[in-house]
C-alpha cells in the first residue's frame, strides 16, 4: 500500500502551473497587493545593509557625531519600513493560504460526491476525509510557497545580491560560485522527498480508517474483546506513518545545515581576501562591512528557499494526487436528457446481465416486466442477486448485457436528476443524518409543507414514538440515528420516502426491524397513500408477500419466475423452501394463500 511512487520533476512543475494559475485567475487583486510588500521588504532590507556602510565609514571612521544622528535615524526609518511590509505580507500570506485551501476542499469533497456508487467501492470513508484535508491544504500551502514566501526571498536575495555586487563584484562573483552547488544539492534532496509524499498520504488515510474503525464498532471491539488487535493495528500505523515523517523531516532538515557550511567557508575566504584587498589596495572598512553584512543577510533568505523547494516537492506531489481525483471521470455515462416526469412508471428488464469486476455474474439474462402501479416481491437466497437488481433498477450500475427501462425509455437515456427524483429507496440499514426527526423526513422532499411530514410520519407508524417524546418531530435522532431503536430508524426512513412522493418504491427489507402489527400497519398505509407507484420489496418475509402482485423469484443470479405468490406456492418447490406455512403468522399460510392485493 505505502509504496513510494517516483514522481518526476516535469510533473511537479505541470501541477504547480497549474496551481498557481488557477488559484491567482481569482485572486490577482490580494496578490498585486502581496507583491508590492514583498518588493518593499526587499529593498528595505537591502537598504538595511548598504546604511552599514554609512554607520562604519561615516560614524566610525570619520568620527562624525552628527552624521551618526543622520545615520541611527536613517537606520531606524529603514528598519520602521521592513517592518511594516513584513508584516502585512505576512497576513496577506495566511490569508491567501486559508482560503486557497479551503477553495480545494470544498471542490474536492464536491468531486467525491459527484462520483458513481462503484468509485467508492473498497475505499473507506474516513480515509477519503483525510486526504480531502491533507491535499486540500497542500494545494494552499504550495501556493503560497511559491508565490509569497519564495517570491520574497527572491526578491530580497536579488537587492542584497545588488548591494554586494555594487560593494565588490569580485567576491560577490565567487560567491556565486556556490549558486550551481546550492541547486544541485536541492535537486537531490527534492527527488527523495518527491518519492516519500505520496507514501505519507496514504499512510494518514489508514491511520484515520483504523482509529475510526474501531471507534465506529466499539461494541464488536468490546464484545469479541478486540481491543488488542484494534490497538496494535492502529499502533503498526502510527509507527508507519512517523517512519515515514521522519524520513521526510530527515531530508527537509539537511538543507539548512548544508547551507550554512558553505557559507561559513566563503565567509573564510572573504576574511582573507579582505585583509590582503584593505593592505594593498586601501579599499575601506565600510564596503567590506556592507558586503559582508549583505552576504549575511542573504544567508536566510538563500537558506529559506532552499528549505522550501525541497518541502514544495512534497505538497506538489499531494497537488498532484488532489488533481488525479478531480479529473478522474465518472465511470458511467451520465448525458442522459430524457425526463419520465409525467408517465407513469413501468419498469422492465430485457437479457439483462451484471458482473462485479470481472467475476461471475451476480446478474444472469434476467427478463421481467412490472407493469406501472404492480407491487412486486424479490425473493431469493441469500447472495441470489436480490441487492444487485434493486442497485441496477436506481443505476448505480449499468448492465453487462441487456437493456432495462422505465416506461420504455433505457435508463441510459433518462436524465440523471430525474432517475433520482423519481425513485425511493428504503434500505434494510436506513442511513438517517444527525438532526431532527423532522429534519430527516424533509430530506425526502424539501418542499414538504409540516402537515404533509406529520401525515407521512402517521402513515410510517411514528405516531406513538412522537407522542412520547417531549419534543415530538424535533427530537434529535442523534449520529446516523443511534438515538433511536433499528425499527424507528426503519420508519423515519419509510416516512422519509413517503414525502417524497416518487414514481417507484424499493423496499430492501426495509420492514425487517418492524414488529408484525406494525409492519402490516405499514404496508396498509403504504396501499392506500402510493396506490399508483411501482413498488418492490426484497424480502425474506412471508407476511409481506401479502401485499404484492407478483414475486421475482431469483436463485444463482438467474430469474427461476415471475409469477403471482399463490402459483408460485403451489408450482414452485424452492418459493416453498423459502417460504414455508410455519415462517408465515400464526394463521399458517394464509398470508400467501389468502392475502394477495387484488
Ligand atoms: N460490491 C460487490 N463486489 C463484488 N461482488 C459483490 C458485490 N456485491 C455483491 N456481490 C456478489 O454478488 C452476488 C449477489 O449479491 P447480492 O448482494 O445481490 O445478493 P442478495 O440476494 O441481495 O443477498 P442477501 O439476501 O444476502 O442480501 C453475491 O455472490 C455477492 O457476493
Ligand atoms: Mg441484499
Amino acid at each position: 500500500m505505502a509504496k513510494d511512487k517516483t514522481v518526476s520533476a516535469g510533473q511537479a512543475v505541470s501541477t504547480a502551473r497549474r496551481l498557481v494559475s488557477e488559484a491567482l485567475a481569482t485572486r490577482w487583486k490580494l496578490f498585486a497587493i502581496s507583491l508590492i510588500c514583498m518588493l518593499g521588504v526587499a529593498a528595505f532590507t537591502g537598504a538595511l545593509a548598504y546604511s552599514t556602510r554609512l554607520i562604519v565609514n561615516d560614524v566610525f571612521v570619520d568620527e562624525n557625531t552628527n552624521k551618526a544622528i543622520w545615520v541611527a535615524l536613517l537606520v531606524i526609518g529603514v528598519s520602521i519600513g521592513k517592518s511594516f511590509f513584513q508584516y502585512a505580507n505576512s497576513v496577506i500570506a495566511v490569508l491567501f493560504d486559508r482560503s486557497i485551501s479551503a477553495h480545494y476542499q470544498k471542490r474536492i469533497f464536491k468531486a467525491t460526491i459527484a462520483k458513481n456508487v462503484e468509485q467508492f467501492a473498497g475505499k473507506h470513508g474516513s480515509t477519503q476525509m483525510s486526504q480531502i484535508k491533507i491535499l486540500g491544504k497542500a494545494c494552499g500551502s504550495s501556493v503560497i510557497n511559491l508565490c509569497n514566501k519564495m517570491l520574497t526571498d527572491t526578491l530580497t536575495l536579488i537587492a542584497l545580491f545588488g548591494v554586494m555586487l555594487f560593494q565588490d563584484p569580485v567576491m560577490t562573483l565567487v560567491g556565486s560560485t556556490l549558486i550551481p552547488i546550492i541547486f544541485w544539492l536541492v535537486a537531490h534532496l527534492s527527488k527523495r522527498v518527491r518519492a516519500a509524499a505520496n507514501a505519507e498520504t496514504e499512510l494518514t488515510g489508514a491511520f484515520f480508517s483504523l482509529g475510526t474503525e474501531a471507534i465506529d464498532g466499539i461494541k464488536t471491539v468490546k464484545s469479541y474483546q478486540l481491543e488488542g488487535k484494534s490497538i496494535r493495528r492502529f499502533e503498526a500505523a502510527v509507527d508507519k506513518l512517523e517512519e515515514r515523517l521522519f524520513g521526510i523531516a530527515k531530508v527537509t532538515s539537511a538543507t539548512v545545515p548544508i547551507m550554512e557550511l558553505l557559507g561559513g567557508v566563503v565567509i573564510g575566504l572573504f576574511v582573507i581576501y579582505a585583509a590582503w584587498q584593505t593592505v594593498n589596495h586601501g579599499k575601506t572598512p565600510g564596503e567590506f562591512t556592507a558586503f559582508i553584512t549583505a552576504f549575511l543577510m542573504a544567508y536566510q533568505p538563500a537558506e529559506r528557499i532552499s528549505k522550501i523547494w525541497v518541502e514544495l516537492q512534497k505538497t506538489l506531489v499531494q497537488a498532484g494526487r488532489m488533481y488525479d481525483l478531480l479529473d478522474e471521470k465518472p465511470t458511467l455515462r451520465t448525458d442522459g436528457t430524457t425526463e419520465i416526469d409525467d408517465s407513469v412508471a413501468s419498469v422492465s428488464f430485457r437479457d439483462v446481465s451484471f458482473a462485479y469486476g470481472k467475476k461471475v455474474p451476480a446478474l444472469n439474462r434476467v427478463s421481467f416486466e412490472a407493469v406501472a402501479g404492480q407491487r412486486i416481491a424479490i425473493v431469493g437466497r441469500s447472495g441470489a442477486g436480490k441487492s444487485t437488481l434493486i442497485d441496477l433498477i436506481q443505476r448505480f450500475y449499468d448492465p453487462t448485457e441487456g437493456v432495462i427501462e422505465i416506461d420504455g425509455i433505457n435508463l441510459r437515456e433518462i436524465k440523471e436528476e430525474s432517475l433520482r427524483r423519481n425513485i425511493a429507496l428504503i434500505s434494510q440499514d436506513v442511513f438517517l443524518f444527525d438532526g431532527s426527526i423532522r429534519d430527516n423526513i424533509r430530506d425526502g422532499n424539501v418542499a414538504a409543507t409540516d402537515a404533509q411530514i406529520e401525515q407521512a410520519a402517521r402513515l410510517a407508524q411514528l405516531g406513538d414514538l412522537i407522542a412520547e417524546a417531549p419534543q415530538g418531530l424535533d427530537s434529535q435522532v442523534g449520529p446516523n440515528g443511534r438515538a433511536l431503536s433499528g425499527g424507528q430508524k426503519q420508519r423515519v426512513g419509510i416516512a422519509r420516502a413517503f414525502v417524497k412522493n416518487a414514481k417507484i418504491y424499493i423496499f430492501d427489507e426495509a420492514t425487517s426491524a418492524l414488529d408484525g402489527q406494525t409492519e402490516r400497519a405499514v404496508m396498509e398505509a403504504l396501499d392506500e397513500a402510493l396506490s399508483d407507484a411501482t413498488a418492490f420489496f426484497v424480502t425474506h418475509r412471508a407476511s409481506t408477500l401479502e401485499h404484492v402482485d407478483k414475486v421475482i423469484l431469483l436463485d444463482g443470479g438467474h430469474l427461476v419466475a415471475f409469477d403471482t405468490p399463490q402459483s408460485l406456492l403451489e408450482t414452485n418447490p424452492l418459493f416453498g423452501e423459502l417460504f414455508e406455512p410455519s415462517q408465515g403468522t400464526k394463521q399458517g399460510n394464509t398470508p400467501v394463500l389468502n392475502g394477495t392485493r387484488s
